[in-house]
């Protein structure tokens, strides 16, 4: 049995346990390991396949990012191609196949998030051994309870959140701190809610000036001068939608983000309270993974291996506690992921006093 493992997507803190725990549960079944460099790239020739032994995974568990690399860009149905000098996009489903098929590649193990579970479901029904371990910081896959990275993006948000208060309070400012999550507010809310933020902005509630600033004056008022808002950088106004950071690359997806600052002027206009923004961005993403998340990635690593063995083609592992169980890659992509606005989360952040500007 021979099997490759790929990571595309944004990268997530425990990349390098799943692999770690991949790697060691198939050689402890005599299995041969690849390694498909920097997404499906290594399979088309713009990158390598290396062999993935016990010593290349010796001592990565705690490491962020990925031994293997990733990238956004190598779709194999959208490949980046140069067509006289412009770039266009290029499906090179068919030499992927050939190519895996060549290396005597039985069954491949994807790691990623909608986009990379999306394209492995594509190479799935092209015929391809599929097994998919979900990773997302923003935690917006079905079927899982939590995806490993999250933990630790949380852990981040709220350790700087901790750190712009103690700021924001001395000088009674206003700090409007941006997180990601492009189409669902977790980290926003729940690094909000641990750390205390006064109003939390997630896309699942498209929000109201007037309502944000009627949260600030109220705290003035109580003598409490500074303010805390945590947005997620796909949140927006009502009737407003979300913004973009500048034109992508081809065959890059949309870059969301770059909200706070002008929210930052809008609040400050408005409250004529002194207002600073800033953006958390990838530090979310770097870095070593939590206890928590090193365990679960360790977890899916392991149920993955045990996914091929069992012939679950087309499924991924998902957490379902107390169990890692499967299910078909499909029916996590069908409807993401998004906040449970009636959630015990949210209803305790209103409960609070935490303002979700609605
Ligand atoms: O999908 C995870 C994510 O962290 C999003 O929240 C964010 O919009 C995106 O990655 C940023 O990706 P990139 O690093 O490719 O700009």
């Amino acid at each position: 049995m021979r099997i490759a493992i790929s990571t595309g997507g944004g990268d997530a803190p425990g990349l390098n346990a799943v692999i770690r725990a991949a790697v060691l549960s198939a050689d402890a079944r005599g299995w041969d390991v690849l390694g498909i460099k920097r997404g499906y790239a290594g399979l088309l020739g713009d990158d390598e396949v290396v062999p993935l032994t016990r010593d290349a995974v010796r001592g990565i568990a705690h490491l962020g990012g990925t031994i293997l690399r990733t990238t956004n860009r190598s779709n194999p149905f959208a490949y980046p191609c140069d067509t006289n000098g412009i770039i266009t996009e290029c499906d090179r489903s068919d030499e992927l196949m050939d190519r895996s098929r060549a290396l005597g590649i039985d069954a491949i193990i994807a790691i990623g998030g909608d986009g990379s579970l999306g394209i492995a479901q594509r190479l799935h029904e092209k015929g391809l051994k599929v097994v998919g371990v979900p990773k997302t910081i923003d935690n917006d896959i079905a079927g899982t309870l939590t995806t490993f990275g999250f933990d630790t993006a949380v852990s981040t948000a709220i350790e700087a959140i901790d750190k712009l208060h103690t700021t924001a309070e001395s000088h009674d400012r206003v700090i409007v701190m941006e997180v990601m999550g492009r189409h669902a507010g977790f980290i926003a809310l729940h690094s909000g809610v641990a750390a205390t933020a006064d109003v939390i902005l997630i896309p699942e509630i498209p929000y109201r000036l007037s309502k944000i600033c009627e949260k600030i004056r109220k705290r003035d008022q109580a003598g409490r001068r500074f303010s805390i808002v945590v947005l997620a950088e796909g949140a927006y106004p009502v009737g407003g939608s979300y913004s973009v950071l500048g034109p992508s690359l081809p065959g890059q997806a949309e870059r969301v983000g770059g909200v706070a600052a002008g929210l930052a002027q809008e609040i400050q206009a408005h409250t004529q309270k002194e207002c600073r923004s800033l953006v958390l961005g990838h530090l979310q993403r770097g870095g070593m993974p939590t206890g928590y998340d090193r365990l679960l990635a360790t977890r899916f690593g392991g149920a993955a291996v045990r996914a091929v063995a069992d012939g679950r083609w087309g499924y991924m592992v998902a957490l379902q506690p107390p169990y890692i169980n499967t299910i078909p890659i499909q029916e996590a992509l069908h409807e993401p992921k998004r906040v449970d606005l009636n959630g015990d989360v949210v209803r305790t952040a209103r409960e609070t006093g935490i303002s979700f500007g609605d």
